[in-house]
């Protein structure tokens, strides 16, 4: 049977109990409210990867499928049509364990209930009245808004960062405004900033969307342009959890990931693990 929608078969199999609105269709996926058991959620459907970011998709996934078996990872080196299926399995995979990962770490994003198939269940995130969240793009602001928003963002950001993670496609399309605050969304792409060598400029990259979004209703957000810097030098350090805004990163030394260069590339690695197996939560609350 042909299911347009990608839904419909999941309400005849007892997944779900019913499709009630689509929300969006973004380039990536499409996102449903559906109700299960009695509550909302969200489900994001996947769309089939087009040939361009297919290839970016596959080259970030192989790097983290040391496990599979040498012939999955030849299939998807190949990309035949099974070792495509392989990557986009991993892909909806990765955004899945992100969004969990960020979850137990304390940062605002919806709670991920299951994977099944193509489709990513989610908690379905509403603002004040209840209905679905709209994103930052879709509003205005004045100067104070704009600033406060900034602010929870980049401690948003700051404990993702705490978690060894980066979400890697920051904007004001992908942080809902929830009744419970900035809520970030869209993570298959979040790096690790372990095994990344461009953690740094990612995180720069990531900050200053949202920066420059919201310095278009206060100027003075200029000046945090570049805060992802500061914070990456704090994560290097060890004092990551000493930074109550973007003020203190912003003044922070730039350039140089060495710490003073007193001990090297191994030990802030180190530092980065060890940062990842502190218990989370204890020193932010996840509310405004
Ligand atoms: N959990 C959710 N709750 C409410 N709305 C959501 C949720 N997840 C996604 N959306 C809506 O669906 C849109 C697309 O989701 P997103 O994850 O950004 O996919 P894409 O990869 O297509 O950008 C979002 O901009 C948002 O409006
Ligand atoms: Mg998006």
């Amino acid at each position: 049977m042909h299911h347009p929608d990608g839904l419909s078969h999941l309400v005849d199999e007892g997944i779900i109990d019913a499709v009630h609105a689509r929300l969006m269709s973004g380039k990536e996926a499409t996102v449903y409210v559906v109700e299960r058991q009695g509550y909302l959620g969200a489900a994001k459907v996947y769309k089939p990867r087009d040939e361009r970011t297919f290839k970016k998709t596959a080259s970030y996934v192989e790097g983290r499928n040391q496990t599979r078996n040498s012939r999955d990872r030849r299939a998807m080196h190949n990309k035949s049509s099974y070792g495509r299926h392989l990557i986009e399995e991993s892909w909806q995979d990765m955004e899945f364990q992100a969004l969990r990962a960020a979850f137990d770490a304390g940062v605002r994003v919806p709670e991920p209930y299951f994977l099944y198939e193509n489709v990513l269940f989610m908690e379905l995130v509403v603002d004040k009245s209840g209905a679905p969240a709209s994103r930052v793009a879709d509003f205005t602001f004045t100067a104070e808004e704009a600033q406060r928003l900034h602010l929870e963002l980049f401690l948003q950001v700051k404990t993702l960062l705490g978690s060894g993670r980066i979400h890697g496609d920051l904007s004001a399309y992908n942080v809902l405004l929830a009744a419970k605050g900035p809520t970030l969304i869209d993570m298959p792409q979040v790096v690790d900033v372990a095994g990344n060598n461009n953690a740094r400029q990612i995180l720069r990259r990531d900050l200053r969307n949202v920066t420059e979004h919201l310095a278009r209703f206060d100027a003075r957000l200029l000046r945090f342009a570049d805060c992802g810097d500061g914070l990456f030098h704090h994560l290097q350090r060890g004092t990551l959890e000493s930074i109550a805004g973007p003020e203190v990163s912003a003044s922070q030394p730039r350039g140089g990931g060495g710490g003073g260069g007193r001990r090297g590339r191994d030990a802030e690695r180190e530092r980065v693990g060890r940062s990842k197996t502190r218990p989370r939560g204890a020193t932010f609350s996840r509310r405004r």
